[in-house]
């Protein structure tokens, strides 16, 4: 384990680091470092064309390289630090490097709520690009140890923050022209967002400009059979809401921001059982469960 002093020495060279926020573990990079940037990708195995997200302080630090229009602004002082990622327009393509931003003129980015990853980035001074700490399609990890497990032998220093307390990526809007759009459901729930800024529009299914919205993503090694009402023989069952507490049930009372906590985690427990498939009961779509939804959904491999 490192301090975060250690880990703002390796940004500083060109190191990765494993950072914890209240999301995911993300692999951390100077975002202004080309050579870290594309070790990044390389450590993922993550195609190029998909971009990075920028961490920062805060809004104020968000300022120095993304316009912020008054919606934008809003969104900001409403839920940052939080589980909230915005694309804008990029107005400093050398402070979050054209690699990161897969050579578009937006940038995404967002403030981190966990207090050791804010501690990084206001020693740091700098915008840091972290995507997951996955390789590139399967689940996200919520501990460090999932984390070293995934991309460990790529960084250079790796802070413990403990388990991750939201438990499924940012939320990702998209504040450009027009209406603001959801590119990626996450952390943060349509119904906090609509509350300030009025019904989202939906990413056209515009594969360029929600790259992550690509491929079968955050799928564990067995495949995935979605709304099952028990499981067949052979396979593992994540359950939702039959008041048993096992690493395979995504909430024991049925609560949905519980199972966005605890599903990754419960993907991995299940792959460690090598079923023939991985049986999920339904969870409802409602506040989190939208996230839910979409990562299982990519998961099994229904959205392209
Ligand atoms: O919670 C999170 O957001 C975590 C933690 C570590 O902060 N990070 C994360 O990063 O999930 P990543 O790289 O796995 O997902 C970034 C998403 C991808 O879907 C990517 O396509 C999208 O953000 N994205 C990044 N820049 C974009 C841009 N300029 N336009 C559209 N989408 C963008
Ligand atoms: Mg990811």
């Amino acid at each position: 384990m490192s301090t975060v002093s250690e880990a703002v020495e390796a940004l500083r060279r060109g190191g990765l680091v494993l950072m914890p926020t209240e999301t995911v573990y993300g692999l951390a990079a100077d975002a202004a470092n080309p050579a870290a940037i594309a070790a990044v990708f390389e450590a993922k195995g993550r195609p190029r064309f998909n971009p990075l997200i920028a961490h920062v302080t805060g809004l104020e630090a968000a300022e120095r390289f993304a316009a912020f229009d008054p919606r934008a602004r809003q969104l900001a002082e409403a839920f940052w630090p939080g589980p909230l990622t915005l694309v804008l327009p990029v107005t400093d393509g050398a402070a979050v490097c054209d690699l990161a931003r897969a050579g578009l003129d937006t940038v995404a980015v967002r403030a981190p709520a966990h207090p050791m990853a804010h501690a990084l980035l206001e020693a740091f001074d700098g915008p840091v690009c972290a995507p997951s700490a996955n390789r590139s399609g399967r689940p996200s990890p919520t501990t460090l140890k999932d984390a070293l497990d995934e991309t460990g032998p790529a960084a250079a220093a790796f802070l413990d923050g403990g388990p991750c307390r939201v438990g499924l990526e940012s939320t990702v809007l998209a504040a450009l022209d027009g209406p603001v759009r959801l590119l990626r459901p996450g952390g943060l729930a349509r119904g906090a967002i609509e509350a300030v800024v009025g019904p989202l529009a939906e990413a056209d299914d515009d594969a360029r400009r929600s790259p992550g919205r690509l491929v079968r993503h955050y799928a564990p090694e067995a495949k995935v059979r979605l709304n099952a009402a028990f499981a067949e023989p052979g396979e593992a069952f994540l359950r939702f809401g039959d008041g048993v507490d096992d690493p395979l049930s995504l909430s024991p009372s049925g609560d949905v921001r519980q199972a966005a906590q605890r599903l990754f985690a419960a993907l991995r427990a299940a792959d460690r059982l090598h079923p023939t498939a991985i049986a999920v009961a339904p969870v409802p779509e409602t506040g989190l469960g939208e996230a839910v939804n979409d990562r299982l959904r990519r998961a099994a491999g229904f959205v392209g």
